[in-house]
């Protein structure tokens, strides 16, 4: 196991456009998949982009147990590997067609102490690939659909505080949530 330094903000390699990824089911992306899931554990983290590491490709790891540290209340998110994603947003309900988007807290480990309210879309469908190149097609909603968000946003080179409306609502973790038992460097 081998638990992989995390970029932080203002590392060129986090702005980047990932590159797809065009072989499945190679050593090379076993190994790549399990250093993200190893370093991705280590820090509590709820997903976590291949950029985030430094690699320039498009692979998106996410999941979180029943109770994060991090994300103490949120709702659990099934554990995923997601490859040359593809995001449509979704209508909030069958009866209203408007986009719907939703301010709500977030962190990143390449922003670490730091937390903002994001608004993202409350409702998607998430197309792309697991690592032996089987599709996945899925709708998402709430949290489940923040954190895929966050985390394809990585491979356009976007972080959130890039998407932050209102920033009276950013700030330290440590401030704005003194219960949370989060890391110090988160
Ligand atoms: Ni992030």
């Amino acid at each position: 196991m081998t638990i992989r330094e995390i970029l932080k903000m203002g590392d060129a390699r986090l702005l980047r456009t990932a590159q797809p990824v065009t072989e499945f089911d190679s050593d090379a992306l076993h190994l790549l998949i399990t250093d993200m899931l190893d370093t991705m554990l280590a820090a509590d983290g709820a997903g976590l982009a291949a950029p985030q590491i430094g690699v320039d490709l498009q692979l998106v790891i996410f999941g979180t147990n029943t109770r994060n540290p991090r994300y103490p209340d949120a709702p659990p998110v099934p554990k995923t590997v997601l490859i040359n994603p593809v995001i449509t947003p979704l209508a909030a309900s069958e009866e209203d067609s408007t986009l719907l988007e939703i301010e709500d807290w977030e962190g990143c480990l390449s922003v670490p102490g730091l937390r903002a309210a994001v608004p993202r879309f409350s409702r998607i469908r998430y197309t792309g690939f697991d690592q032996f190149g089987d599709p996945i097609d899925r709708i998402a909603e709430g949290f489940h659909a923040r954190v895929v968000q966050h985390e394809c946003d990585h491979l356009i080179g976007k972080l959130y505080p890039m998407r932050v409306r209102d920033f009276s609502r950013f700030g330290y973790t440590s401030v704005l949530f003194p219960g949370l038992d989060a890391p110090q460097d988160d």
